[in-house]
């Protein structure tokens, strides 16, 4: 079983319907999924991380990016996103896989200056086996609206890694600050 990675965009349909379908039960939501809908916005620029084992999708992460504006600088972000093991085959590592591609091809791609993401403070241990992450004294805010989404008033960590020379020079401003993401209304990472 080897973790495949390409952009999201590149994927056949057929396999944009699977990961659809396994995220929605992975993730427990509601209703019927739109099999056909885009998981991920074009702007995104996503890249998709899979691993199937016996020709179905077992696990799933993806890396997406945007430009921040952080104190009138511009850094481009990439951010873990969608990660998700089918539950039926959870606790063998396939997650810990999946997430371990994903971080590194975030890492050393050469796209971006900064990492980041979100999640709940229970999944630290497991991003911190998977690939060394760690959390920050950072909160994130999706944008400048009153009412934007936060990772701290949903009750989120933040997990923040300076990649590029510039981001590690601006390491003291980034420290104990709220980064705008510049996100549309709803969307978070
Ligand atoms: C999180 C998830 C991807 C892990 O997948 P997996 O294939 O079971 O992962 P691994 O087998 O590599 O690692 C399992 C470890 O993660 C831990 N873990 C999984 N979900 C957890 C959770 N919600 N809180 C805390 N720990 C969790 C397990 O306890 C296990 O640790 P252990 O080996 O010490 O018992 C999977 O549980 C999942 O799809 N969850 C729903 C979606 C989700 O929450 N995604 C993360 C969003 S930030």
């Amino acid at each position: 079983m080897e973790v495949t990675s390409a952009p999201y965009q590149y994927l056949p349909p057929a396999l944009r319907r699977e990961i659809n379908a396994m995220l929605h039960q992975a993730y427990q939501c509601e209703g019927e999924p739109d099999p056909d809908e885009p998981l991920h916005r074009p702007a995104l620029e996503a890249r998709s991380f899979c691993l199937a084992s016996h020709g179905r999708l077992a696990a799933y992460a993806s890396v997406l990016g945007k430009d921040i504006i952080h104190l009138g600088l511009v850094f481009s972000l990439g951010s873990l996103s969608c990660v998700a093991t089918r539950p039926e085959m959870r606790g063998r590592g396939l997650g810990e896989r999946v997430v371990a591609a994903a971080s590194d091809w975030l890492r050393t791609c050469g796209r971006y200056d900064i990492a980041a993401f979100s999640c709940d403070a229970g999944l630290l241990p497991f991003y911190r086996r998977a690939a060394g992450w760690e959390a920050a004294d950072v909160v994130l805010i999706a944008n400048g609206d009153d009412c934007a989404l936060r990772s701290d008033a949903l009750g989120k960590i933040v997990v923040l890694e300076l990649l590029s020379e510039r981001a590690k020079r601006a390491e003291a401003s980034f420290r104990g600050s709220a980064v705008n993401l510049g996100l549309p209304p709803g969307e978070f990472i």
